[in-house]
């Protein structure tokens, strides 16, 4: 709830010539807007009825059929009804960039246990999106489907499209280490190999053939430098990755993530396990990223979502809900579940 008092006050400020749209001047006005709302956190509870999961049966049951989206602000309806207008009203609103990563119809299985179903949304490039919703909605699943992380889990399957600037990413001719390179990842868990801190950055290019010392030596300064890292670790390069903090371990795989030049990063609750200041550093660096990279991230903090994302997607129970501009969906949600869920008032 705080939230959302906080970002409407901001609202109601001038905020350039598209006062829905939040100020994006630069660094300045970043910190300005990141430090007008709250410090904590608001994870929000998720009730028990919430984190079950169900399977087809069960959701065929609550909702029978799927209908036109509504435009009107959210009403008292139930779920059920709420979520026979869900995938349409995702498809609308004013985002009509150019997709770099467009999905179409996927669903997702761990065996027979079906676990997203539908999706259909259109992530810009250059951007940053934000993935929100309940634990267990599928928000992993969906954003490791992107770069085909999931398919070393035995009995997952994957059916409709994700295509990257119109390649499909599932085809018969998928190169799927072309695309890891093309699509980095940064998990919740910093994950910094037993290595150096230089060696954890150059593992991505040693793999892929680069031998030049030099030439290492530039990309290594570069990713660390763009992770917002080399200033504090230029002097100790050669000590283990494993004694810097975790906020830096966490800089560290963004810098070893980005040196192999993705054009997207993928991160999954990438400040979870941080404090309010590494977080607030990952913050800063995602808002800078996105001049160059398209960016995904999930989160469970709602004020991080409002202050990093340009979009937001909400999922719940392996449907996306709804998909608008992040002011859209925490000002003015079009669906009841939405606004329950940001304002951590849930169900
Ligand atoms: N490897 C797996 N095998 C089988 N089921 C899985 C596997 N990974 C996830 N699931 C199930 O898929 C569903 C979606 O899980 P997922 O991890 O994508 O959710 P999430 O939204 O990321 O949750 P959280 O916010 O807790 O991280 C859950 O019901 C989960 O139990
Ligand atoms: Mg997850």
């Amino acid at each position: 709830m705080m939230t959302i008092e906080m970002r409407r006050r901001d609202a109601a400020e001038p905020a350039g010539e598209d006062a829905s749209v939040p100020p994006r001047a630069g660094r300045a006005s970043f910190r300005a807007e990141r430090d007008a709302l709250p410090r904590t956190g608001v994870d929000v509870p998720f009730p028990d009825a919430v984190r079950r999961e169900r399977d087809d049966a069960e959701w065929n049951a609550a909702v029978p059929a799927a209908g036109p989206a509504a435009s009107s602000p959210p009403q008292n309806t139930n779920h059920a009804q709420l979520l026979t207008r869900t995938q349409p009203s995702a498809q609308e609103g004013p985002m009509s960039q150019e997709a770099k990563i467009s999905v179409s119809n996927f669903d997702f299985y761990y065996g027979t246990a079906k676990v997203l179903h539908g999706i259909n949304l259109d992530i810009p490039d250059r951007k940053v999106t934000a993935l929100i919703g309940p634990s267990g909605c599928g928000k992993s699943t969906f954003i490791r489907s992107i770069n085909r992380m999931n398919d070393i889990i035995p009995d997952a399957r994957a059916s409709g499209s994700i295509t990257i600037d119109g390649q499909d990413v599932y085809g018969g001719d998928a190169d799927v280490v072309e695309l890891r390179r093309r699509v980095g990842m940064v998990f919740q868990k910093s994950n910094p190999f037993p290595k150096s801190i230089y060696d954890n950055v150059a593992y991505g290019l040693r793999i892929g053939g680069m031998r030049n010392k030099r030439q290492l030596d530039e990309i290594i300064e570069r990713s660390l430098t763009r992770a917002a890292l080399w200033h504090e670790v230029k002097d100790r390069l050669h000590a283990s990755a494993l004694a810097l903090s975790g906020g830096q371990q966490q800089r560290l795989c963004i810098a070893r993530a980005l040196a192999v030049d993705p054009e997207i990063v993928l991160m999954d609750e990438p400040a979870s396990a941080l404090d309010p200041i590494a977080t607030s550093k990952i913050e800063e660096l995602i808002y800078e990223l996105k001049d160059n990279y398209t960016i995904v991230i999930v989160t469970h903090n709602m004020q991080q979502a409002a202050r990093v994302s340009d979009r937001t997607a909400f999922f719940m129970l392996g449907r996306l809900i709804e998909y608008a501009e992040t002011n859209e969906i925490f000002m003015n949600p079009k669906e009841k579940m939405t606004e329950d869920y940001v304002t951590g008032r849930f169900g």
